[in-house]
């Protein structure tokens, strides 16, 4: 774990929340590359789960909620970690909305689905879907943990993606197993190792207390086998908490048999950050190459934070840096959605070595043959294999 830290902070990945303040346990900023890599994971999620599929609607909501959602979900009476001596203690984080004597405490929310079960009535008000259909939403919830640790698995503020997939009760089990394996899939398109994902059965008396079917996905992290994800069946518990807590009607009503009731809800939650961590781990490689020792990053190429890096052979030859930086501004412009770059500095060894340990997949040299035929050498991140391009070709390859 510790050259792993290491490597996410030296290399812009992720550094300690208010570091020169010396820290603030629980939270972590994530920087340049940490950033791109979220992205790339969250983007992959949405269109996985909401841009590919018709029975699935974004949502954005508040992260400061009505302080009756958390009476009505179970949290503020049930949201507790057990003290050492004896008290329990509420993890969610209080805050005071508005000035003076008019102030109320609210909450941070500690998951994102209670902003999607209080807007099931709008979401249905505006759209009509019609069973089963699914509400998802990427964001931050908190969590005033007593013992943060390892590193981003175990934070105060995190990021979560979660759905919740509306059914009729008798359908529960089908629905749960689909999402049982469009979770896996998820995992092997970011590409997590088969083998580092188990999968376990929650037993009676460890599930939360809105569940009554959870699958945990664990992962392999170095410092042990450890939740990474979470798959439940939460009934109808939550409509029908915030149907009594705010007396307004939450049922749905089938058009086709003419009743009303109120749904079930399946719901994959997948924790960002843990998932970062997941791929950042199983992509860690030491190896040696060319004779030289490196480290590098293997991930897959639907996550790299970059996915392409452009070098001239040589940075004293004004006809390599034009040509370089033209091949890269194309690139650039024409894959508006991935990351390219362009390094001109130090030894080419060290500019592959570079891109290597922050997991770029490809670089692409300009050398004296560029000039005249219009091919580059595409060198390949894990073999370090290269092979001659045209450039024209460069966009399909990317
Ligand atoms: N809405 C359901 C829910 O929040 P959970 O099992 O408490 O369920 C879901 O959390 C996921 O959120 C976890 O599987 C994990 O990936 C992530 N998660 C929970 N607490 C976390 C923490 N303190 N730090 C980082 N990720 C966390």
């Amino acid at each position: 774990m510790e050259k792993i830290v290491s490597l996410c902070k030296r290399r812009g990945f992720i550094y300690p929340g208010s570091e020169i303040y010396g820290g603030l346990a629980g939270t972590y900023d994530y920087g340049p590359l940490g950033v791109g890599l979220k992205n790339n994971l969250k983007n992959l999620w949405w269109r996985n789960f909401v841009t590919n599929r018709e029975d699935m609607f974004g949502l954005d909501a508040a992260i400061i909620m009505n302080t009756k959602t958390w009476e009505a979900s179970g949290h503020v009476a049930g949201f507790t970690d057990p003290l050492a001596d004896g008290q329990s203690f509420n993890t969610m984080f209080a805050t005071r909305v508005g000035a003076g004597e008019e102030a109320q405490t609210a909450y941070l929310r500690p998951e994102t689905a209670q902003g999607i079960f209080v807007n099931f009535k709008n979401i249905v008000d505006s759209f009509h879907p019609k069973l089963p259909f699914g509400i998802a939403q990427i964001g931050k919830a908190f969590r005033n943990e007593i013992a943060p640790r390892d590193f981003i698995f175990r934070l105060r503020e995190l990021e979560q993606m979660e759905v919740e997939y509306f059914v009729k009760e008798e359908e529960w089990e089908k629905y749960f197993m689909k999402w049982r394996e469009l979770i896996l899939d998820y995992f092997t398109e970011v590409g997590l190792i088969k083998s580092s994902v188990h999968e376990l059965e929650v037993p009676d008396g460890e599930r939360a207390h809105y569940s009554t079917r959870t699958i945990d996905f664990e992962f392999d992290f170095p410092f042990g086998r450890k939740e990474l994800s979470g798959l439940a069946y939460r009934t109808d518990y939550d409509l029908k908490q915030h149907q009594e807590f705010s007396k307004q009607d939450l049922t749905y009503f089938d058009e086709e048999n003419k009743i009303r009731f109120l749904p079930h809800v399946i719901e994959p939650s997948l924790g960002l950050d843990r998932i970062l961590l997941a791929v950042i781990c199983d992509s860690y490689r030491e190896d040696e190459l060319g004779g030289e020792k490196r480290t590098y990053l293997a991930f897959n190429k639907n996550v790299a934070p970059v996915a392409c890096a452009v070098f001239p052979l040589l940075k004293n030859k004004p006809d390599l840096m034009n040509k370089a930086h033209e091949i890269y501004q194309t690139l650039k412009k024409e894959n508006p959605h991935r990351s390219v770059v362009f390094d001109g500095s130090g030894s080419i060894g060290k500019r592959y070595r570079r891109q290597d340990e922050i997991g770029t997949p490809l670089c692409v040299t300009v050398d004296f043959q560029t000039l005249e035929d219009d091919t580059v050498t595409v060198r390949e991140r894990d073999t370090g294999e290269q092979v001659r391009q045209k450039v024209l070709d460069l966009g399909q390859i990317l």
